[in-house]
């Protein structure tokens, strides 16, 4: 069993900890919140034995064997670092970091330490996607594929009315390429690889953020077109269009169900398994296993995919002038 404690008290954390609970790999030690209440609440909920308002006394605590990082995007590096620093494992929220220079900078701090660097990403975890991966030669060669993901968030209310919410900023490595678009970007990486190309069309905000946005990533034989928004609602699903059939998710994340329609007898097989209610469990399983096996193999594909994701957001931006605050 790792002994483990988190940053952050947002909803999130909430269910990384049951989830962690369920995988029955990680025990909770100790919660880091900036505000004692906030912290004493969120730690008589689980039992977590202690509360830190001192992030660097919970990073020098012998116990503690992980760390989730759940804070907003632009903090996540500077506590990743600290935490690696002091040979703790860190499991870090999505988008991991705002660019690949930092992402270099922890891994070469992780391998230094003898721990290792997670993004904390739900849906590459389930057993959907691995199920997904067995079966994409089913559709023959790939001519077209669209992930979107595409929800309406209640931060944007407050945005219209003159607030700018952490997701909405780039004092906080905001937008919806970050946020969503992480998902199907993802999901393009961990099937498809590293695109040849790669453009994006986004809806740039008053904060100088994406709004919405297209992502079009060029591979040899196919487009995969990558649909985010925070600012609008689709219910569409993601499809990837074989010669011979087409894979149909109704979800980027967590690859709730699958679908696939063969494109002769237009006969359609669901071939995913239901997920349990807690999907965050099935990534809290996979790098607890990793952690524990030491398994550098699984650890090195996990890292690959995270700097071709963090490489195709960074480049993203870059065409499209979006410049985080901690970037200037
Ligand atoms: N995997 C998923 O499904 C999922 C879902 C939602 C969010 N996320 C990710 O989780 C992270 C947190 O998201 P969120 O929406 O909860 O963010 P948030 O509300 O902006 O902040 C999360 C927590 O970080 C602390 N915090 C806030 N501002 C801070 C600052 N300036 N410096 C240091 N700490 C600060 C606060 O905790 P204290 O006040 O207690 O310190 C807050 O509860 C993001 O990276 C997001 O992308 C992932």
């Amino acid at each position: 069993m790792l002994n483990f404690a988190t940053v952050g008290t947002g909803w999130i954390t909430e269910s990384f900890i049951q989830a962690a609970h369920l995988s029955k790999q990680l025990k909770l030690h100790g919660v880091y919140s900036r505000s004692f209440d906030k912290g004493k609440q969120l730690a008589d909920a689980h039992q977590a034995r202690a509360v830190y308002t001192d992030i660097e006394e919970m990073a020098q605590e012998q116990e503690i064997d992980v760390v989730y990082i759940a804070s907003p995007n632009s903090v996540h590096f500077e506590q990743a670092l600290l935490f690696l620093k002091n040979n703790k494992h860190v499991i870090c929220e999505k988008p991991i970091f705002s660019n690949l220079k930092e992402l270099e900078i922890a891994y070469q701090t992780a391998e230094e330490h003898g721990v290792y660097l997670f993004e904390a990403i739900r849906n590459i975890h389930t057993p959907n996607f691995q199920i997904l991966k067995e079966q994409l030669h089913r559709a023959g060669k790939i001519r077209s594929t669209i992930l979107p993901y595409i929800q309406y968030s209640s931060r944007y209310d407050l945005f219209l009315q003159g607030e700018e919410p952490n997701i909405f900023s780039a004092k906080y490595s905001g937008g919806a390429l970050a946020d969503l678009g992480v998902y199907p970007t993802y999901l393009a990486a961990g099937l498809f690889g590293k695109p040849n190309k790669v453009s994006y069309h986004p809806v740039i905000l008053r904060s100088g953020v994406d709004g919405s946005g297209t992502l079009v990533l060029e591979y040899n034989d196919f487009v995969c077109t990558v649909l985010c928004s925070k600012i609008s609602h689709s219910d569409l699903p993601c499809e990837i269009h074989g010669e011979k059939g087409t894979f149909q998710l109704e979800d980027a994340a967590p690859i709730s169900k699958i679908t696939f329609i063969d494109s002769h007898t237009k006969d359609a097989q669901v071939l995913s398994v239901e997920l349990e209610e807690e999907n965050m469990m099935y990534e809290c399983m996979n790098i607890a296993d990793i952690i524990t096996a030491k398994n550098d193999l699984q650890y090195e594909e996990l890292k690959n995919l995270s700097k071709i994701v963090l490489g195709i957001t960074e480049e993203a931006r870059k065409q499209n002038n979006i410049i985080f605050v901690s970037e200037k």
